[in-house]
């Protein structure tokens, strides 16, 4: 199941203005990695203030999804500032062991409500993720289809998101 809220994991109230100039192909970067250090509640905090920071300065969405042992993240926006953060991602020594399940155009963004949203998400259902299939997304067709790998990001997500409203109901 897929749990637990951490402070500032808010969506944003209104839509966002993005910079992208338009007709400009969102580019959208997945991976799995595992924690090299231990990641407590205060060290993913601060990780997310950063990143939030950072991402809302760069046009960039995203989730996090973290299970204890593992993360997968979702990172979108456009093309170069994408392969930026993850060149970045990837050189981190905070998580090891990553390996890109997407990496693409797509034709809008899944989380443009969230500059790095983030979940825990049990171990299995982390696992499915890594096992979907990722690789067919058309690239740039503006009616392009999910891929399975990419409906069930969006499904743990809203799951997410519905348990999290009915908490603070
Ligand atoms: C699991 C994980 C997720 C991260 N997510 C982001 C993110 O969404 N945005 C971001 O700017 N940095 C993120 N970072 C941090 C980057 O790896 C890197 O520290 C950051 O881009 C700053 O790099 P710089 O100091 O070279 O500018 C993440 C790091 C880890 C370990």
């Amino acid at each position: 199941m897929v749990h637990v809220r951490f402070s500032g994991n808010q969506p944003l109230a209104q839509p966002y203005d993005f910079h992208n100039i338009e007709g400009d192909p969102v580019y959208q970067y997945v991976y799995i990695s595992n924690p090299s250090v231990g990641f407590d509640d205060a060290r993913l905090a601060s990780l997310l203030t950063t990143a939030r920071a950072a991402n809302q300065a760069n046009d960039i969405t995203g989730v996090l999804l973290f299970s204890g042992n593992s993360f997968v993240q979702c990172i979108e926006g456009c093309n170069e500032t994408v392969q930026r953060l993850a060149e970045n991602i990837r050189g981190d020594t905070r998580h090891k062991n990553l390996i890109v399940l997407h990496e693409g155009e797509v034709s809008e963004r899944s989380f443009a409500q969230w500059f790095m949203g983030c979940a825990f998400i049990g171990e299995s259902d982390l696992l499915k993720l890594a096992q979907a299939e990722w690789s067919n997304v058309a690239t740039t067709a503006k009616n392009s289809t999910k891929t399975t790998g990419q409906e069930l990001l969006c499904e743990f997500w809203s799951i997410f998101r519905e348990g999290s409203l009915a908490s603070t109901a």
